[in-house]
């Protein structure tokens, strides 16, 4: 994998399912009929928006591996990631860990319900796929009233992380939740504005003393007051972490692409406030000069007031968010996530945001907003994800090489492509053909390169026919044989690799796609016309099962 590339592929297996696809309905508390069959959703395994104070989760239940996958699915991210997982009431927690330590007590006393999640050791109750492979689970009660509603009606412990698709800003209103999850959920319960705004406090309470993992709105400075009101004082030596997984890392979330609209993100100024005004003004004017615009400015009122004076004569050229008064970093922390979707839904190309002293709420703060400023150096060479689709036919001649020609220029005459909601992330597709029974370094035939090359504009002169061998296999997304005997052989003889194996046949059969002929027979030896007319009939087979593709790998 590249730096670049944003997470492993997941969706490696071939794996086509049509519940996947919803018609997302967006319910509210008050709508009774519609709150209950959320909650009855979540219970039965769906996923779920869910508003708490922190973000929205998406939520499922947490006993359930197959409710948990779809989480990981909508979501778009790997499943090396551990959820956290929400109860209604404290009486849930003994089972749902094995182990209640005294410093896990008095989090546990002293700031739930509220926005932080107390790491512990998990009871046999959580699946290895919540705790992604650790040996511990993260409990959070949310103070959210209708978060609390949906859990204790649903009856289910429930895991969610934020429901934000894989590296775009933490939802704090439901319409970024909308946004995201369109069509991906069946429902989204409404709960207003998220009060705090930024994700809670993780917090391993499985040692001596607690150790922040995420910075959050619950502080280590009120941690430490609850422990030492508690009679606690921090020991001498902290006890580390138990040994986890090797591949498994503390707090594995952190590595992954977080908080990051698509544009830059830079911060003004180091904490102290005196010279912001001046800050936000010699930023915007060297944008304007640089036509870096429209310049994103997330600022507060008073300051935006003071630049829309100075910049009278150029205001279609900045855009503004206002969070409130200069230094209040709650307001800040509330409005962060939406301020830098908002921005750079307009357009912003490049957006500034205030620092804020390290202390208090202000290091949750700053840690989002660092994140989100440190994905700059990655977006100057554009991230790219790539898959691969291979075309096999018996002798990697005739009909494979034509369809390789007619993917590849399909694509061409389609492109750019990005991922689906990360317009940032370049899509690639790696086309390429062989066959069960050739020897390598055949040409193609001649009438198969010459309409490759006049109809499509596609050169496969240069290529030569390769030896379908396991290796080759285990390198595709998807694999299209030319017939079913193909298919079936391949899928015999590599039983592993059986979901990403079609024929064309069998591929609009998976897209529902009916009236086109999939039967495409050998035109070897005969005449030029016979190979015109498989080409069309492969044509009209790859552009209709063509959108499909890409809507499954998640390209547009
Ligand atoms: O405020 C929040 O915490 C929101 C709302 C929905 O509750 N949830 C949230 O979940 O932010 P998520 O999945 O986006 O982030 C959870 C973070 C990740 O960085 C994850 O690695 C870490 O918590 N985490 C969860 N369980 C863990 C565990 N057992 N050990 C270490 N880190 C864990
Ligand atoms: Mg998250």
């Amino acid at each position: 994998m590249s730096e670049n590339a944003l997470e492993p592929n997941h969706m490696n297996e071939w794996k086509l399912s049509d519940e996947t696809r919803f018609e997302t309905k967006l319910v509210s508390e008050t709508d009774e009929a519609g709150f209950a069959a959320a909650a009855r959703a979540l219970a039965e395994g769906e996923v779920v928006g869910m508003p708490t104070e922190t973000v929205y989760g998406l939520g499922c239940d947490a006993r359930n591996p197959e409710a948990v996958a779809r989480v990981y699915e909508a979501k778009g991210r790997p499943s090396d990631n551990p959820l956290i997982v929400h109860v209604a009431s404290k009486e849930t927690i003994p089972q749902l860990v094995s182990d209640i330590t005294p410093v896990a007590r008095v989090l546990i006393d002293a700031f739930m319900p509220g926005p932080i999640t107390v790491i512990m050791k998990k009871s046999s109750v959580i699946p290895d796929c919540v705790s992604a492979g650790l040996d511990t689970v993260g409990i959070r009660f949310p103070i959210h009233p209708v978060a609390q509603a949906l859990i204790a009606r649903s009856g289910v412990p429930v895991a969610a992380p934020s429901a934000n698709l894989s590296g775009s800003p933490s939802p704090t209103k439901s319409e970024h939740v909308m946004k995201d999850m369109n069509g991906r959920i069946p429902y989204v319960v409404e709960g207003g504005e998220c009060q705090v705004g930024l994700e809670s406090t993780v917090v391993d309470a499985t040692g001596n003393w607690p150790q922040i993992l995420r910075p959050g709105a619950v502080t280590m400075e009120q941690m430490e007051a609850a422990l030492a009101a508690a009679g606690m004082t921090k020991p001498e030596t902290v006890v580390a972490l138990e040994s986890k997984p090797e591949e498994a890392p503390r707090a594995p979330g952190m590595k992954y692409r977080h908080y990051a609209p698509s544009c830059e993100v830079h911060i003004l100024g180091t904490g102290d406030f005196t010279n912001y005004e001046e800050y936000y003004k010699e930023a915007v004017e060297r944008e304007l000069i640089d036509e870096k615009t429209p310049v994103g400015l997330f600022v507060s009122e008073s300051i935006a007031a003071e630049i829309r004076v100075l910049f009278e004569d150029r205001l279609d050229k900045i855009l503004f968010y206002t969070y409130g008064e200069t230094a209040d970093v709650e307001a800040a922390s509330h409005h962060l996530f939406d301020g830098l979707r908002l921005l750079d839904e307009q357009g912003a190309q490049v957006i500034f945001a205030p620092a804020f002293p390290k202390e208090g709420l202000g290091v949750a703060y700053m840690n989002r907003l660092e994140k989100a400023a440190a994905e700059n150096v990655k977006k100057k060479e554009p991230a790219k994800e790539s898959r691969r689709v291979l075309f096999v036919c018996s002798g990697n001649t005739c009909r494979s090489p034509l369809a390789e020609a007619i993917m590849k220029s399909l694509w061409r005459d389609s492109a750019p492509h990005h991922m689906l909601g990360r317009p940032d992330v370049e899509a690639e597709l790696a086309v390429s053909s062989a066959g069960v029974a050739t020897s390598d370094g055949r040409f193609y035939t001649r009438y198969s390169e010459e309409i490759a090359e006049y109809e499509y504009n596609v050169d496969i002169s240069k290529e030569r026919s390769t030896q379908l061998t396991e290796a080759l296999l285990a390198e595709q997304d998807l694999v299209v044989c030319v017939t079913d005997d193909h298919s079936h052989y391949l899928r015999s003889q590599y039983p592993e690799y059986t979901k990403r194996v079609f024929s064309f046949e069998e591929l609009l059969e998976e897209f529902h796609i009916e009236g086109i002929d999939g039967h495409i027979a050998d035109p070897y030896g005969r005449e030029y016309e016979v190979y015109q007319k498989t080409a069309s009939q492969i044509d009209r087979v790859l552009r209709a099962v063509f959108p499909e593709i890409l809507k499954k790998w998640e390209m547009t």
